[in-house]
């Protein structure tokens, strides 16, 4: 460890999500810079395989098979950490699921279950966490929005949107709450991860992968070890003043307009010569076109 505030040692995360994909890459990353951790996911057998690997570095490992969209279930789950680790200082809130609809066409038990697993899911985790660390003056929460918290996907997201929307909305109103008690909670908002589910739909509608690429500048899909920077980051102690932050992981899809266009320097220095040709007086308008 080069720099002690990163060095998680001691701590206990627990981490939703844990049998592959986004929760799976935080978890590794948090017991790499040794945390204990709680592999939540309901696909018991994939956060055990995590476990594995987690515990050839000797980190404590609690595994749960635990529903997220299940309050009672969570509630639970706490009281297992409670008798296993006695603490919990970061909660990396991951595991969720969507579901596509045309608005129009969406069955309002549909809409429930998604505001379930992503709102009321995502609370209850953070409520069972958050009054543990309140108890304790300290700890952490990393919520996973996403960049349909804030901007429309279209394609059928409306229930997933309405539900990565209150996610900012709760991060915000917990981080307000609790910040001056010692607990800090971000949002991170990823756009498109590679992940089976979207792997599937991009095989499905060949034209979707280069429609995601004409918004996202840095020119290339998520990885789900993008997220192992910034979940050691808020896990640890040099992330003490940050909180209430919505936190894109997108590549730079959120920061350009719509109309903006990635990778444009070709054309633009192409254009710049051709006008700078044709109107070589025009020196002030090339220049500031370039
Ligand atoms: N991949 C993306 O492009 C992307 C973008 C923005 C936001 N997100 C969000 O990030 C989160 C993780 O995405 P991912 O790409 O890692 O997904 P993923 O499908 O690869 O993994 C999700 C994991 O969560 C578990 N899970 C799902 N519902 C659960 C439940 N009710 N109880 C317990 N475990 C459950 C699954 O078993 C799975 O292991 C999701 O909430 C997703 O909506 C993903």
């Amino acid at each position: 460890m080069t720099n002690s505030r990163f060095d998680l040692t001691g701590k206990v995360a627990v981490v939703s999500g844990a049998a592959q994909g986004l929760g799976q890459a935080a978890a590794l990353a948090v017991a790499q810079h040794g945390a204990d951790v709680v592999l939540v996911d309901r696909n018991a057998a994939g956060a055990q395989a995590t476990a594995e690997t987690i515990r050839a570095w000797d980190r404590k490992v609690l595994v749960a098979g635990t529903n997220v969209s299940d309050p009672e279930a969570i509630t639970e789950l706490f009281k297992q950490v409670d008798a296993e680790f006695g603490r919990v200082d970061f909660l990396g809130n991951i595991a969720g699921d969507g579901h596509l609809c045309k608005p129009e066409d969406l069955a309002i038990e549909d809409l429930h279950r998604v505001l379930q697993n992503l709102v009321i899911g995502r609370f209850a985790m953070c409520q069972q966490a958050g009054r543990r660390m309140l108890a304790r003056g300290s700890g952490s929460i990393m919520n996973i929005g996403s960049v349909a918290s804030s901007t429309a996907l279209g394609r059928g997201h409306v229930a997933y949107s309405m539900a990565m929307g209150a996610v900012i909305q709760m991060t915000r109103e917990l981080s307000t709450e609790w910040s001056h008690r010692g607990v800090r909670v971000n949002c991170v908002t990823p756009a498109q991860v590679v992940n089976p589910s979207l792997t599937a739909r991009m095989q499905s509608d060949p034209t979707l992968e280069s429609r995601f690429l004409q918004g996202i500048p840095a020119g290339c899909l998520g990885r789900s070890d993008d997220i192992q920077g910034l979940a050691v980051l808020l896990a640890s102690d040099a992330a003490r003043w940050i909180t209430g932050a919505i936190i894109p992981l997108d590549g730079g899809n959120t920061a350009m307009n719509a109309g903006g266009t990635p990778g444009h320097e070709q054309h633009i220095v192409q254009t710049f010569h051709a006008e700078t040709t044709q109107h070589s007086g025009d020196l002030k308008s090339s220049t500031f076109r370039a």
